[in-house]
C-alpha cells in the first residue's frame, strides 16, 4: 500500500502533512522500510505521523519523536519513544542521539522558525550519531517566505536562502577556486527540493570523477577538471 493510501485509511491521531509530501516520502525512505533503522521527527504535535511511520517503516524501526511539548509524552508506545525538549537546545539533542543514534533519518516537522531550522540542522547534519548515509527533512519552507518564522523573499537567514548557497557549496569542486569545499560539500551526496520541503541524501564521495567507457574498457579523467583547462566542463 502507498503512504498516501494508509494516510487515507488513517483513522488514528491526527496526521498533519501537505499532500506533495507523500510521494516524496515514498522516493526517499523506501530503502529503509523493514530495516532496523533509527527515525527521528522532530514535531510530534498529536502522535499521528508516528503512527503512520510505524505503519510504513516496520516492526524493526526504532521511532524517536522529540517535542518541547509535554504532553507530546503520552503518545509513546512500543519501540517508538518521545523526548520532550526544544530543537534548539543542544545538550538534549546531543542525548536523544547518545540514547538513540545512529539515526538513519531526521525529520524537521517543529517549530519552523528559521533560526531553529539552521541551528537544529548545523547539529544533526553533521553529527557522529547521524548515518553518514542518512536522510535529513526540512518541512513546512513554505514559512522561509514568512516574516513572522524569521523568513521573508530573499532575506537574509531565511533557509530557502541557505538552500541556494548549498548548491554551490555541492558544486565546490568545479568552482576553480572561487570558493572552498565545505562541510556539506563533503557529506551531501544530493539536495532534493520539493514545495515547501527540502529532502539531503548524506553520503559523498569527493571528489567526484568525470569516467569514460568504451571498447577499451572504463576510466577516469579527473585531469578535464584542472582549473583553468578550456572547455573542461564535461
Ligand atoms: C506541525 S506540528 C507536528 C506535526 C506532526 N509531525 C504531524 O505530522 O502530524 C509541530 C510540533 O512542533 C512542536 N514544536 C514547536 N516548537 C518546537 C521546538 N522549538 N522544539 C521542539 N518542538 C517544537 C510543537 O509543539 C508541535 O507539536
Amino acid at each position: 500500500m502507498s503512504l498516501w493510501s494508509d494516510f487515507h485509511q488513517h483513522r488514528g491521531r491526527l496526521i498533519h502533512k501537505w499532500d506533495q509530501y507523500f510521494p516524496a516520502y515514498e522516493r526517499h525512505f523506501a530503502r529503509f522500510r523493514n530495516q532496523a533503522v533509527t527515525i527521528i521527527e522532530i514535531g510530534v504535535g498529536d502522535g499521528g505521523s508516528l503512527q503512520m511511520w510505524r505503519r510504513f517503516f516496520g516492526p524493526y524501526a526504532r521511532i524517536v519523536g522529540i517535542d518541547s511539548n509535554v504532553k507530546a509524552k503520552a503518545y509513546e508506545e512500543h519501540l517508538t519513544a518521545i523526548r520532550v525538549g526544544d530543537q534548539t537546545d543542544r545538550a538534549f539533542l546531543d542525548g536523544v542521539l547518545a540514547e538513540f543514534g545512529p539515526a538513519q533519518i531526521v525529520i524537521d516537522d517543529g517549530s519552523h522558525i528559521m533560526a531553529h531550522l539552521h541551528q537544529t540542522f548545523a547539529q544533526l547534519y553533521y553529527h557522529p550519531g547521524f548515518d553518514s548515509t542518512g536522510v535529513y527533512v526540512v518541512e513546512d519552507l513554505h514559512t522561509a517566505y514568512w516574516p513572522e518564522f524569521g523568513g521573508g523573499y530573499r532575506r537574509e537567514g531565511s533557509f530557502i536562502e541557505t538552500a541556494k548557497a548549498q548548491i554551490d557549496e555541492l558544486h565546490a569542486q568545479y568552482a576553480r577556486g572561487a570558493f572552498q569545499p565545505t562541510a556539506f560539500t563533503a557529506a551531501t551526496l544530493s539536495m532534493h527540493i520539493y514545495d515547501s520541503m527540502i529532502v539531503y541524501e548524506r553520503g559523498r564521495r569527493v571528489p567526484n570523477q568525470s569516467m569514460m567507457a568504451d571498447s577499451s574498457g572504463v576510466r577516469g579523467v579527473r585531469l578535464m577538471f584542472r582549473p583553468g583547462t578550456p572547455g573542461a566542463a564535461d
